[in-house]
């Protein structure tokens, strides 16, 4: 799975990670100003798995740092934060339309802006930077990552069935919430107030000593009982190509999410009885 990084990187900046929220996962807004230098340009914050990032104050030190804020709404298709949509709060919004997002359109993506000159400029870069004056006049170097007709005719197709979707997965967190209530070991996701979570993924995290297994220990024995799940994110000191720019430098939090943290499946085809499967095995393999 790319991540926003990638794109940072093509530009030819420098991605500085923050270390994210214990309980969120989501960029920690306390971390972010001791990261600022005269360097920075924008800040990007990611809404994790569905969840909101804490906007006000992202916003904030973006306005007293003179930042821009790139939203990486990729996960968060009809998320909100405080009545706003995830996307719609920053300067830009960036949206994935991959295949297990919770809109798809196969591959592809979105960027909305309320700034009419960089919609237009985006638009150009993303089709080769055509001249508007003569077709195979470049005025500057662009690429080829447009969206095909036929794929943005299925997401405007998709995009009448968001509410629906939305609806579904939060009834799959309640499903979940409720088959695996008082599991010892096992913290069920949150969402904090003010803040609507679309579940992109259902996430939780193991605490060994309490749950009497490791994460990959539960992920093995769910996977013999027919359930298939997936960790979570790597934090940046495990990625082999930012080992460079990491240097020494270590995530805790990013790091702790990782090793303990497993997501269950999420996907809108999922029925309630296989929720119910999940939530009985993992209590099965609780007790034992
Ligand atoms: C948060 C986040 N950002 C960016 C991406 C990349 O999107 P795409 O694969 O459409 O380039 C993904 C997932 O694929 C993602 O989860």
């Amino acid at each position: 799975m790319a991540a926003p990084w990638f794109a940072v990187m093509y530009t030819g900046a420098t991605p500085v990670f923050v270390d994210c929220e214990p309980d969120t996962w989501n960029i920690d807004p306390k971390k972010i100003e001791a990261k600022i230098t005269p360097r920075t340009k924008a800040i990007i914050p990611v809404h994790i798995y569905g969840h909101a990032c804490e906007m006000n104050s992202i916003l904030e030190i973006a306005k007293k740092h003179r930042l821009r804020v790139i939203e990486d709404a990729a996960e968060a298709h009809g998320g909100e934060y405080k009545k706003k949509l995830c996307g719609a709060m920053g300067d830009f919004g960036c949206f994935s339309f991959y295949a297990n997002k919770i809109i798809s359109t196969g591959e592809g993506g979105m960027l909305i802006t309320n700034n009419d000159e960089w919609a237009e400029h985006a638009r150009q870069l993303k089709s080769y930077s055509f001249s508007k004056a003569k077709r195979f006049i470049h005025d500057e170097i662009g690429y080829n990552y447009r969206l095909g007709n036929l794929q943005a005719a299925v997401g405007c197709g998709e995009l009448a069935n968001l509410p629906k979707y939305i609806e579904r997965k939060q009834q799959m967190a309640k499903s979940y919430e409720k088959g695996l209530a008082g599991i010892p070991g096992l913290r069920l996701p949150i969402t904090k107030p003010g803040v609507k979570n679309v579940y992109w993924m259902y996430a939780t995290l193991v605490d060994e000593k309490k749950f009497g297994l490791s994460k990959d220990a539960l992920r093995a024995k769910l996977k013999e009982k027919g359930v298939d799940t997936r960790d979570f994110f790597y934090p940046p000191e495990e990625q082999p190509v930012l080992k460079e720019i990491i240097g020494g430098e270590r995530f805790p939090n990013a790091a702790f999410a990782a090793q303990n943290g497993l997501y269950l499946p999420s996907g809108l085809a999922i029925t309630e009885k296989q929720i119910d499967y999940v939530s009985s095995t993992i209590r099965a393999i609780a007790k034992a």
